[in-house]
């Protein structure tokens, strides 16, 4: 167990509230690759959390809008005293629970902010109720008049992930993730294709996002329409005539650490018109 003193502060943008590792991480916990997932108290307040790489092998922590107010930060960098520990059980979520109960303790704005697309992942199984919990995380998605016009196939079979890797250079991963999960549009639902597209982008983003938050690492393959690959789908997952594959999500226990980036591009931001 390490006790530190942290400077909690707001990045530059002002966007994250974190603070940094004072030593290094891996070589302290014994934890050489994967993710560092932690526990301990800031001020006295309980926290679980994962480590996030900023490069040169530091690391930090992201502190959500929940922990802040409970630890009385109010947006001016303070010290607090840090305890913490690895966390060698798994995070919340992967426990035999109701989808309903299973919960990342992850704002959705730190969600929104730090996820990003995990290409390399463990050995490490990933239980049956998480993949509920990230398929409930896309039926939450928003849809062209509510239509819903998506199933989704979970891919749990070696041979099958091997397979759809081996066709596609852009979906190598797919030979090392847990499983996959196809986001298909049924064009007899939405009939208008930008709709079927938008719905289904929605909920795959969902998904990504519930994949994220349950600290579980994942990834958006893309479907081109006039690809081999939408084929190859379309016959080894014996789909019928009226859904689409629009989408593959490979997700596993991330294997890599990716820096965090800053996309904020005001240059991209218009009021009122042009
Ligand atoms: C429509 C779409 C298709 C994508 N297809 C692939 C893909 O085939 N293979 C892949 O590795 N990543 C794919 N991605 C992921 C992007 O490469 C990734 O989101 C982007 O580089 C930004 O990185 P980030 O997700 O870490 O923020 C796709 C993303 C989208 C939205």
């Amino acid at each position: 167990m390490e006790i530190f003193e942290a400077l909690i502060q707001k990045d530059n943008a002002g966007r994250l509230t974190f603070f940094e590792i004072p030593f290094h991480a891996r070589e302290r916990f014994c934890k050489p690759k994967g993710t560092i997932y932690v526990s301990g108290t800031i001020n006295g307040v309980k926290y679980r959390s994962k480590l996030l790489s900023r490069g040169g092998g530091k690391f930090l922590m992201v502190i959500d809008k929940g922990l802040q107010k409970s630890i009385g930060f109010d947006g001016q960098a303070m010290t607090a005293r840090v305890v913490m520990a690895l966390e060698d059980i798994e995070p919340a979520g992967n426990k035999q629970e109701e989808p309903a109960s299973v919960s990342s303790g992850m704002d959705v704005l730190t969600a929104i902010k730090t996820r990003q697309s995990i290409r390399k992942f463990t050995s490490r199984p990933v239980g049956d109720e998480l993949v509920t919990a990230m398929l409930c995380c896309g039926l939450y998605a928003p849809t062209a008049q509510n239509k819903r016009p998506y199933h989704f196939i979970v891919i749990r079979n070696r041979q099958l992930l091997a397979e759809l890797a081996s066709r596609n250079s852009h979906a190598a991963m797919l030979a090392e993730a847990a499983g996959a999960i196809v986001v298909c549009g049924d064009k007899n639902i939405e009939g208008i294709k930008e709709f079927l597209y938008a719905d289904c982008a929605a909920t795959t983003q969902n998904i990504l996002l519930g994949i994220h938050g349950l600290g579980l690492g994942g990834v958006w393959c893309g479907v081109a329409s006039s690809s081999d690959w939408r084929k190859l789908l379309i016959d080894l997952l014996e789909l019928p005539s009226k859904l689409e594959p629009a989408s593959v999500i490979a997700f596993g226990w991330p294997d890599e650490e990716k820096e965090l980036c800053h996309r904020w591009e005001p240059g991209k931001i218009h009021y009122d018109k042009w």
